[in-house]
């Protein structure tokens, strides 16, 4: 989704922009652009392309004041004259990610006090209406009283050609923070773009304003008193953003996974018995009186959420709901006040599941949980208890990484749950905390199975469309797997509990739709081999992940893949990696873009 860079430097910052621009490129966007001060004007360069095609256009470009741009067009098709900056009378320009709900009425008033509307953005509004406030040269003041009239949400950066050495930066709803330099400062969306400048991070509040001059900055809450917030300094490394010797992000992140899971899990593996502190300290007060678990989350994150269903109520005996967070948030629900709200969110900035939080707080629910990525993060500030999964910076726009370290973050808690509810003996949880222990290894040896999967991918790359079965904890793997093809590779896939298979999917099921099958050797085994007798008795070709022990053997058109060994509760954080690496490999064959999957977005910071 959007991403802003802005600078202000006593030296060339074009370089600068273009760079953080290409660092947030991850997040997705159809077009960029950026605009900066020369010569008491504003210069402005826009691209319905690439970054790269940008950074060729501004190559003359200078500039020491500017702000830049990756849009992901909501309002107004992906286009050079739709690309922010957007202008006002050549004297002010704005870039800004999120929505503006209210833009329409704002537009009709602004063209009637003669402005001229050059898109169809709603950012425009907000360009004309600083222009409309500025008339006393101050650009705070002007921006802070257009941010008064607007209903929605915003990261905004503003400059002014008259005004050389100073930018304003705000958000609501949608992230933004403020990197702190000597004699030079910045904003940006996340601090992959600041990285190459600054380490010194200010994290913008809801409603915050920023002044951001050369040597200092000021920072005005939505009442607009000054506030103090405290700079930090990021540990993002540097070199996890770096693309290495991989091909793509997604296959880096993919094989990273050993590592992010030793990492989320370090602190319980090196420790003897689990608490609840490790959701915060309050967790010790709070979850002996949860009665009831509701999760709340989008995408590749409610995947996560349908898996730890199966776990919190079988191992922890506790009732436990999957809600997608869009749907969630304007449904009229029962809240019990004992119930753990869960947000899982790889970004923790997606609006549906901030909203969905925020929602459930508004219906009486205190007890709020997030388990997410980014440190700082909207969901994670406005959740009581938390809990951080370290997989690092995710760049390729389909989850990997976040996915499973989601999942190992999600087993912690049905094993904390069930020993505060005496239902986890002493025998059981030091079992668990072994399988724990062994899991990236495990894991480490289902990623040596990629060659083999880059074979099998050769046989979909002419396929139109798919069919995931699973069944139990493994469906919603199934799901996740089908998600990941249609994602990146573009292919249509559907995945269905494979007992549903015989309630309508079966009529597809010919020579030209492969059946693909998650099949761990667990107590519904026997079921789905039956369910992949019909796939074979309607001529349907089965690609089965199966585990080493459950005697599914390949013949005609049943090809298989031996998982190496048998994880028991922890499986489907392995089938999870073959189920990556097809996508992946489908996606090479079909040539797509994959870490930037067309109309899809990293980060979804607008409804
Ligand atoms: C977008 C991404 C998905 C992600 C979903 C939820 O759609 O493309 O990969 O699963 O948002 O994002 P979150 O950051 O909340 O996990």
């Amino acid at each position: 989704m959007c991403g802003i860079v802005g600078a202000v430097a006593k030296r060339n910052i074009v370089p600068v922009l273009v760079n953080g621009l290409l660092r947030l490129e991850y997040r997705g966007y159809d077009s960029a652009g950026l605009v900066v001060v020369h010569e008491g004007k504003l210069e402005r360069v826009r691209s319905a392309g690439r970054v790269a095609e940008l950074r060729q256009k501004s190559a003359n470009t200078t500039g020491q004041l500017g702000i830049a741009h990756t849009r992901w067009a909501t309002h107004g098709i992906p286009s050079e004259r739709n690309a922010h900056p957007h202008m006002s009378r050549n004297l002010i320009a704005v870039v800004h990610n999120g929505i503006i709900e209210n833009y329409e009425e704002l537009r009709a008033e602004l063209s009637e006090q003669g402005y001229e509307f050059t898109s169809d953005t709603d950012t425009e509004v907000i360009a004309h209406l600083v222009h409309s406030h500025y008339a006393q040269g101050n650009l705070l003041l002007a921006t802070q009283t257009a941010l008064s009239q607007l209903v929605g949400a915003y990261a905004i950066g503003v400059i002014a050609a008259d005004n050389p050495q100073q930018l304003i930066a705000a958000r609501k709803g949608s992230p933004l923070l403020l990197g702190v330099g000597e004699g030079e400062n910045f904003v940006g969306s996340d601090m992959s773009a600041l990285l190459q400048v600054t380490r010194n991070v200010v994290y913008l509040e809801e409603g915050d304003v920023v002044e951001v001059n050369l040597d200092s900055y000021r920072i005005f809450d939505e009442q607009g008193t000054e506030v103090q917030r405290p700079v930090q300094i990021s540990e993002l490394d540097n070199d996890s953003v770096e693309l290495g010797e991989y091909k793509h992000y997604m296959q880096k992140e993919i094989h990273e996974q050993p590592q992010a899971l030793a990492n989320t899990l370090e602190s319980v593996c090196n420790s003897q018995s689990l608490v609840p502190g490790i959701f915060g300290a309050e967790a010790n007060s709070i979850f002996p009186k949860i009665e009831s678990i509701l999760i709340l989350a989008c995408g590749t994150s409610n995947h996560a959420g349908q898996v730890a269903r199966y776990w919190l109520e079988e191992i922890a005996g506790i009732p436990c709901t999957v809600e997608i967070a869009s749907e969630y948030r304007y449904r009229a629900s029962v809240p019990n006040p004992n119930t753990l709200v869960v947000t899982i969110s790889q970004s923790g900035e997606t609006a549906d599941t901030l909203a969905a939080l925020n929602h459930a707080k508004a219906t009486g629910h205190g007890y709020t949980l997030a388990i997410c990525n980014v440190p700082e993060s909207a969901i994670i500030r406005q959740s009581k208890l938390r809990l951080l999964t370290r997989a690092g910076p995710e760049i390729g726009v389909a989850s990997t990484k976040a996915f499973t370290t989601q999942l190992a973050a999600l087993f912690l808690l049905t094993l904390v749950m069930a020993k505060v509810r005496g239902r986890l003996d002493e025998k059981r949880e030091q079992q668990f905390l072994h399988e724990l222990r062994h899991l990236p290894a495990a894991m480490q040896k289902v990623l040596a199975l990629e060659p083999q999967i880059a074979e099998m991918a050769k046989l979909f790359a002419d396929k139109h469309h798919a069919l995931f079965l699973g069944r139990g904890m493994h469906f919603p793997i199934a799901a996740e797997g089908a998600l990941k093809l249609k994602e990146i590779s573009y292919i249509h896939a559907e995945a269905y509990p494979a007992g549903e298979l015989k309630h309508g999917p079966l009529a597809l099921v010919d020579k030209d739709m492969p059946v693909v099958s998650v099949a761990p050797n667990d107590t519904l085994l026997e079921k789905l081999k039956s369910n992949l007798q019909e796939v074979r008795a309607r001529g349907g070709e089965l690609y089965v992940f199966a585990d080493a022990d459950t005697h599914i053997h390949a013949s005609e058109g049943v090809h298989i893949l031996q998982m190496p060994e048998h994880a028991g509760f922890l499986s489907p954080i392995l089938h999870t990696a073959p189920l990556q690496l097809l996508a992946y490999y489908v996606a090479l064959q079909k040539g797509t873009d994959v870490d930037k999957p067309r109309n899809l977005a990293k980060s979804v910071t607008v409804e």
